[in-house]
């Protein structure tokens, strides 16, 4: 596909799809990682003189406009990103509203359209919709990765009208995670998978098992796969009806020499509470009454391994309850641990995907890791090897 690089945009249109749907409180912006990452695209474009025509989605409104998802909102955290430069806004995305401002708009002026998904069009990927979007840009960039999953008109149905390119984002996440699972070395290739349940990324780890010589396997889904072997979970949260699924994945990877590193130790305690009493016991061996709530730290250990033996590495999902201390000591550790060894130069770290960040985040090695991706779902869908639209709407 193409990227900047590629096109002119001197004094034309250019519609850029970005990803503001942000996390809000009260009206202000907790976390403007997305918001940053866009105005590297935005500002570009602006200096290389562009009429900047920004699209995005906020939230999943289903009833038309309303105020809770105006992207109104996004005026002034949009204009902090960028420096200070101002940013116009259009109380609609499309008709007369849009069709003025875009006509005001000078070249190296930024220009705000209101959230995409107040028309139904925008989700029906509704060849209406995407004509009056499309009349008023002679170029489509997309740099929203993070909404690549979606088959939407701004996301995908615009390649059909005007000529497309990567944004600066969409480029260093598809670079990124390239790298970090396509880069050939199957061996060499280590993945963490955590998180709560099996069901929910039962499509990332069958993919995975194919793409990677080591499988790490850590949060409660860990205790399924427990139980799948045949060993007692005590009180642990464990999908009981899983374990068919999860012994299947387990032949599955031992056919195409995946090695799967399940936890050998894990810290139990009889209370889901913050400080509560605890212990380690064997991962084979958790005491009835009682819940695994972290890997322990032999784990870590052998996970550890895994990591030194490999060269890329995925992380998706918190090895255990990381939001409740000490439960979070395994995350923190193996976190720290995939930290090191990148810093080191001995490893790609590639992390993504619903709670990750949090996760990193909360064990200091956000800045650490090689990549972090903007995107939860996309993220996901990407593991379990689909095709996103919004990237292949790019490339074709
Ligand atoms: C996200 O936050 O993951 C993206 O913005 C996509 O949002 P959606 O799940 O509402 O399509």
């Amino acid at each position: 596909f193409r990227t900047l690089d590629q096109v002119e945009v001197a004094g034309k249109r250019v519609l850029v799809r970005v990803d503001l749907n942000v996390p809000m409180k009260d009206g202000v912006v907790t976390d403007a990682t997305r918001i940053d990452r866009a105005a590297i695209t935005l500002a570009e474009l602006a200096d290389k003189g562009a009429k900047v025509i920004v699209l995005s989605h906020f939230g999943r409104p289903k009833n038309g406009p309303d105020s809770e998802n105006s992207l109104s909102r996004l005026v002034a955290p949009l204009s902090k990103a960028l420096g200070g430069r101002p940013v116009a806004f259009a109380e609609d995305c499309i008709g007369p509203k849009a069709d003025a401002a875009v006509t005001a708009l000078a070249p190296g002026g930024v220009l705000l359209l209101e959230n995409l998904r107040f028309h139904a069009g925008e989700e029906k990927n509704d060849p209406a919709f995407i004509a009056a979007l499309a009349q008023n840009g002679d170029l489509w960039v997309n740099d929203a990765f993070s909404a690549a999953h979606r088959a939407h008109a701004s996301t995908a149905g615009l390649a059909n009208k005007l000529p497309a390119a990567a944004g600066r984002l969409m480029q260093a996440e598809l670079d990124a995670l390239t790298k970090a699972l396509g880069g050939g070395d199957r061996a060499k290739t280590v993945a963490m998978v955590g998180g709560a349940k099996v069901s929910t990324k039962l499509d990332i780890l069958t993919n995975l098992v194919t793409r990677v010589g080591a499988l790490v396997i850590g949060g409660a889904m860990a205790n399924t796969f427990l139980y799948a072997q045949g060993h007692s979970v005590g009180a642990s949260l464990c999908e009981k009806d899983m374990a068919d699924t999860a012994k299947t994945i387990l032949e599955k990877a031992a056919a195409v020499g995946c090695k799967i590193v399940l936890p050998v130790d894990l810290t139990v305690s009889g209370e889901f509470k913050a400080g509560a009493e605890n212990s380690v016991v064997a991962a084979t061996e958790v005491p009835d009454g009682k819940m695994a709530l972290d890997i322990g730290p032999a784990s870590v250990a052998e996970a550890r391994k895994a990591f030194e033996a490999a060269s890329t590495l995925v992380w998706n999902g918190p090895a255990g309850a990381f939001e409740i201390p000490p439960f979070d000591a395994g995350t923190v550790a193996l976190a720290q641990a995939a930290a090191e060894l990148t810093q080191a130069g001995k490893l790609i770290s590639v992390a993504g995907g619903g709670d990750t960040v949090a996760a990193l985040a909360h064990a200091g090695a956000v800045e650490k890791f090689t990549y972090i991706s903007t995107a939860g779902g996309a993220f996901l869908e990407w593991l379990e090897g689909k095709t996103l639209p919004g990237v292949a709407a790019l490339a074709a």
